[in-house]
């Protein structure tokens, strides 16, 4: 891989060649068994310092094993408990943790450019990537979504991918739009309330709040979460009304093409956007999801760790 790239920060910095490397990795990583349980050595030497400054279970935890996998030693920052109580920035927490001999940053956050802003307050030899931040990007997110679909679909440039939802305080659907156009992907249909849907888009993509009409024979079909924390009291939506257009249930699924994938960032409202015996169902991802967001996180920490060795 000859590209340089201290931080993963966001798919739009990330160049293409890398992007593909680390997928290729991660399929890699998949097919030795890798990720099942710590045989390699690439982070022999380095700390991971995982800071989350917002809920998580699986992007933490998959990071976590990753850097475990890899032999790495593993911090995960209390947050709740740290300095930053006592109204420690996070420049002087991180540049704390950075002197006592961390390498690789590992950073969930509400604020959407936190790490940009890291990257250039800190001086010490560190690399940030990004678990998560604002509605901005998710860029390792959108990375194990792609390589779920090259598992299953082969000729990404004629795929039809469908993105239900609450797309406007997503962080997830920016990396994926991303990441999609990087790879050439070109029919990504937008489907949400029209309230939840971002004017900047409506130039770009096809759009629509007509569920039926928007996964019309698609092959991949991306639910997103509803995020609670995010919206204001003023775009309260009625969740009776939201199932009742927006959940992907059987009826709509019939729409699609009849091996389409189905993903979910999760965590899931179970039953609002996704009925359950759909997120259950032979079309289901998102357990693949899981599983490949090891792989992929594997990737990250792997092609970083090289700065430092
Ligand atoms: C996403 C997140 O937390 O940003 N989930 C995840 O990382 N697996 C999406 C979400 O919360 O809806």
């Amino acid at each position: 891989m000859s590209a340089e790239l201290k931080h993963l920060i966001t798919i739009e910095e990330t160049p293409l060649e890398i992007c593909q490397s680390l997928l290729k990795t991660a399929q890699n990583t998949l097919k030795k068994g890798y990720h099942r349980y710590p045989r390699l050595n690439d982070l022999k030497k380095l700390t991971v310092v995982n800071a989350f400054f917002e809920d998580s279970t699986r992007t933490r935890v998959s990071f976590e094993l990753a850097a475990m996998r890899l032999g790495g030693q593993v911090i995960n920052l209390p947050v709740a408990q740290s300095a930053m109580n006592k109204g420690e920035t996070i420049k002087d927490t991180i540049a704390t943790i950075a002197a006592m001999g961390c390498q690789l940053f590992v950073i969930r956050h509400r604020e959407d450019r936190i790490l940009e802003q890291l990257s250039h307050q800190i001086d010490s030899p560190v690399s940030f990537i990004n678990a998560g931040s604002g509605r901005y990007a998710h860029p390792s997110q959108a990375l194990l979504d792609l390589l779920t679909i090259t598992q299953h679909k082969k000729n990404l440039s004629d795929l039809s991918i469908a993105i239900i939802g609450d797309i406007k305080h997503s962080r997830v659907v920016s990396s994926q739009l991303a990441l999609y156009k990087k790879f050439g992907i070109k029919d990504i249909r937008l489907i949400a309330p029209k309230t939840w849907i971002p004017e900047q888009l409506s130039d770009h993509y096809s759009i629509t709040d007509n569920l039926d009409k928007g996964i019309e024979g698609c092959d991949v079909i991306n639910t997103l979460r509803i995020q609670k924390e995010r919206i204001l009291e003023s775009e309260q939506m009625d969740l009776a009304w939201y199932r009742q257009h927006f959940q992907l249930n059987h009826d709509h699924l019939s729409h699609a093409k009849p091996d389409a994938i189905i993903l979910h960032p999760g965590p899931m409202n179970r039953d609002i956007e996704i009925a359950s015996v759909v997120a259950d169902g032979p079309q289901s991802r998102i357990q693949n999801q899981v599983t490949n967001g090891v792989a992929i996180r594997m990737a990250i920490l792997s092609f970083l760790a090289k700065h430092y060795v």
